[in-house]
């Protein structure tokens, strides 16, 4: 019996704990501190600032099966997955791990002995081959003389990429980082499968497939090309687990593993698919993966950014679903068989389990909806196509209007033997991107063309008053030297107590004043490290090197401080009341109110509202003090520190904590104590897109004022009703009790009128050829009283044919009804057609009761009086 997938990562980390390894638990997919990588895609992306010397821990080799992603980013395997036999967007990478340890020697003497010794994984010598990078004498020797592999099965590459260092055997993490040579081990499957060894002209085929790469750590890349050595040289290896486990399985294809061919039964299952080779099933059982725990790490699908991606990949699956016949939302389905088939690697997706099922059916619903416009438009215009590629413009538009990823729609064609036009798509994003810069208006270009050297001292937690200098002005985003009266411009100072705005906080306003001039701040942003002030110069003249005193408007700061804290008191009061999943997804913070974007699946109950806002405002009652410390990061996530997903941080951060409710990284500015907030009222609670709702919130003098401004509206109400606050309910119930009794005396009213009306009306027939016919137009009438007045006459009169008209608002309603004997001989639809054709209108009915409108007052009297002889026709 060979090992299962579970066994096989267990083995790994067993071996590698014999040798004195740290077991370390897989990171999340979100890489934290990294703004260079979208999603972790190695074993070493926790460790790269242990690579690079700025970061310790207490051991000093470590083992990982770490959780990656290949899909958007430098590397990315979205759109071969499900083609081929080995890619994935999301694989799972064993790895060990030397800081300044051991170095190559024993990285390929334990990665022999695992793969070869008898009580480990016992493949066949003879069926593994090396490569090492051309100049790596080290390894090659080490290789050969040490383990013994023969030199026609080591293999040197050198730089294959076109430039230095960029090679199969040159391992780097990104366009920056760590990175070094690195030695492949591959396996060979056997010459029953077509393909070379490793540099040959055939090894692009599936015979000789690479295993595990041994990545000897030396140089960190910098941006300009520069290799600065390490350290300490060190070791990051990576094997992909799915791989060995095909070698040790005695399969070919990473699909035919058992991982695998249990999410593939399980699709099945789901969409109701019988043939089990169809490759859509594998791409779904590969996207399951990904977007599950990409969910499960805070990932949540959006229009940009990581939720993008995820967007795309859910979007695949679900489109493979229908091609496979599903009928109905299945993909979240596969969530609980994922977590049974992945064993101690799902821990977290476990606890997670109903929040990710719920997210990938929303999400699957909603894009059925579009789905389904988007496939029909596509069949058309690939149905009218001539030639084989579809046109930019096409595949744009399928994007814009529907949601269309390309590469879904590059997969469409893909399956039909098209080409998809990139560029002409690419142009057509280009279009579009202008048009939305040109749109965002005025300050985001000024953003993007002013380039501020230097650094801005931030003295606004202390002041709101400050004597500085002028040290750069742009207008227009050129640098000049004095700007005048009435000029727009930015002004650097080289301290200043005026907040830049960021985390959410807006930025201050206030003034600027020179003895020559005087500056009104209207917002202040940063720029790099420096912090601009945006506004107009109202007085006088201000040049670089001028003095100026800076004045923060301090009322509208204070009512900013309080929100900015009454935010994070909402943030933890959230989490303690809808559970820990809640986690940050936007936040703005100005003088008027705070807004707060957060995960949470549905809309919460009034009474969950309740209860935040009374905790909030116990929070204030409790006057905790509000503290700062700065410390490392690793200190502060210790303390709990609430971070953000995938922000990057300084390694100095700064840590704002509210007593013992709440501590979190903020470079925001706070009140001294809670206390200062005073009041806190929640406005409104809403959704913004799937899996994340907004509160909005304000406090202190807000808060007073809307309380006065509801207790005035009561006042108000009560006044009318002529009651007071304490009896305004009751006496409105009392008036809506008498305006129901009213109106139903009302229609009695009307009723009886009624009954009279006809009793009189019943008395106007006239004979025509012995059958009875009254036609009449009333005053006075409701329309809807047509109908009780037809049924009252008929049964006064048992055999009559009748016509009611009458008019209000100038529209003409008119009615006719014709008692069962006499249907055969006239009928009332076709009776009321003819009028109200004459009357500009339309109607119909039963032969013995039909209605109609119309518009031509005038004619109606006309046609009343041509009734008589239509009917006398038909009798
Ligand atoms: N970091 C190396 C890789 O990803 C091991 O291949």
């Amino acid at each position: 019996m060979s090992k299962s997938t579970a066994e096989i990562r267990q083995a790994f980390l067993d071996f590698f704990h014999s040798k004195g390894h740290t077991v370390v638990d897989s990171s999340s997919l979100i890489p934290t501190n990294d703004p260079t990588l979208m999603f972790t895609n190695a074993g070493m992306n926790q460790f790269k600032d242990v690579f690079l010397g700025l970061d310790n821990r207490d051991y000093n080799r470590a083992t990982t099966s770490q959780r990656c992603v290949r899909a958007g980013g430098k590397h990315n395997d979205l759109e071969n997955v499900g083609y081929t036999a080995r890619h994935h967007t999301f694989f799972e990478m064993l790895g060990n791990f030397s800081f300044g340890d051991y170095f190559k020697e024993d990285a390929i003497k334990f990665a022999w002995e695992l793969l070869t010794g008898e009580t480990w994984f016992n493949l066949p010598k003879e069926k593994l081959w090396v490569t090492v990078y051309a100049t790596d004498d080290e390894a090659y020797d080490i290789w050969e003389k040490q383990i013994g592999v023969p030199k026609e099965r080591i293999i040197r590459i050198g730089d294959n990429k076109g430039a230095q260092y960029a090679s199969d055997n040159f391992w780097q993490m990104g366009d920056t980082g760590p990175c070094g040579p690195c030695s492949e081990i591959f396996f060979d499957h056997g010459d029953h499968i077509w393909g070379g060894p490793p540099g040959s002209a055939e090894e692009d085929g599936d015979r000789y497939i690479e295993i595990w790469n041994l990545v000897f750590m030396q140089f960190n890349r910098q941006a300009d090309g520069t290799m600065l050595p390490l350290p300490k040289p060190s070791v990051d290896t990576g094997m992909g687990l799915e791989r060995i486990s095909a070698v040790l399985q005695h399969v070919n294809s990473n699909y035919d593993i058992d991982l695998f061919q249990t999410l593939i039964a399980a699709v099945a299952s789901v969409t109701g698919a019988t043939d089990l080779n169809n490759k859509s099933l594998r791409v779904i059982a590969d996207h399951i993966r990904s977007c599950a725990f990409l969910i499960s790490d805070g990932v949540i699908p959006s229009n940009e950014g990581r939720g993008y991606v995820l967007r795309r990949i859910i979007r695949r699956a679900v489109r493979h679903g229908n091609m496979l016949g599903a009928k109905e939302t299945f993909f979240y389905k596969l969530v609980a068989p994922l977590i049974q088939v992945m064993g101690s690697a799902a821990v977290e997706l476990a606890k997670q389990q109903s929040t990710v099922e719920q997210l990938l059916k929303t999400e699957e619903e909603q894009f059925a909806r579009t789905l389904e416009r988007g496939l029909a438009l596509l069949d058309e215009e690939l149905a009218a196509l001539k030639g084989d590629t579809l046109p930019g413009e096409i595949v744009f538009r399928l994007y814009d209007t529907f949601g269309f990823p390309v590469d879904l729609t590059a997969d469409v064609c893909r399956e039909r033997n098209l080409k998809v036009d990139e560029e002409g798509f690419e142009k057509a994003m280009e279009v579009q991107r202008n048009r939305a810069r040109e749109s965002s208006g005025f300050s985001a270009d000024y953003n993007s063309m002013i380039r501020v050297e230097g650094v801005t001292q931030f003295s606004g937690y202390e002041h709101v008053q400050r004597q500085s200098k002028v040290v750069a002005l742009f207008v227009n985003g050129q640098q000049v030297d004095e700007i005048q009266v009435g000029e727009s411009a930015i002004v650097v100072l080289d301290d200043t107590p005026f907040y830049g705005e960021s985390g959410g906080q807006v930025g201050d306003k206030g003034v600027l004043k020179a003895s020559g001039g005087e500056f009104a701040v209207s917002d202040t942003q940063k720029y790099g490290k420096a912090i601009g002030h945006q506004g107009v110069l109202s007085a006088g003249k201000l040049a670089v090197g001028d003095s100026v005193e800076a004045d923060v408007d301090a009322t509208r700061r204070d009512r900013i401080r309080l929100n900015h804290s009454a935010t994070h008191l909402l943030h933890a009061a959230l989490r303690q009341v809808l559970g820990k999943h809640v986690a940050q997804k936007g936040s703005l913070v100005n003088d008027n109110y705070l807004r707060f974007d957060f995960s949470h699946f549905e809309a919460m109950k009034p009474e969950e509202i309740r209860q935040v806002e009374d905790l909030v405002n116990a929070q204030i009652r409790r006057n905790l003090p509000i503290e700062t410390n700065i410390m490392a990061l690793d200190d502060a996530k210790e303390q709990g520190a609430m971070a953000l997903f995938g922000e990057k941080y300084e390694d100095h951060v700064r840590v704002l904590r509210m007593g013992d409710f709440s501590t979190e990284l903020c470079g925001g500015i706070h009140a001294s104590r809670t206390g200062d907030i005073g009041l806190f009222r929640i406005q409104s609670e809403s959704g913004t897109a799937a899996g994340v709702r907004r509160i909005e919130a304000i406090t202190g003098e807000n808060a007073i004022n809307a309380l006065h401004q509801q207790s005035d509206l009561l006042q108000d109400v009560a006044h009318l009703v002529k009651g007071d606050v304490n009896s305004v309910t009751d006496k409105i119930r009392t008036l809506i009790e008498r305006s129901r009794l009213l109106e139903k005396e009302l229609q009695q009213v009307k009723d009886q009128q009624a009954a009279q009306e006809s009793a009189s009306l019943s008395g106007q027939t006239k004979d025509v050829k012995g059958v009875k016919l009254l036609v009449k137009q009333l005053d006075n009438v409701e329309p809807k009283m047509l109908r009780t007045m037809v049924d009252d006459l008929k049964n006064q009169l048992g055999s009559v044919i009748i016509v009611l008209a009458t008019v209000a608002d100038d529209k003409v309603s008119l009615i006719a009804g014709v008692t069962k004997d006499l249907t055969d001989r006239v009928k009332a639809g076709e009776l009321i057609g003819t009028i109200a054709a004459q009357v500009g209108g339309k109607g119909g009915g039963r032969p013995d009761m039909a209605q109609a409108g119309g518009t031509d007052v005038q004619a109606l009297p006309a046609a009343l009086a041509g009734v008589e002889a239509w009917v006398s026709d038909k009798l």
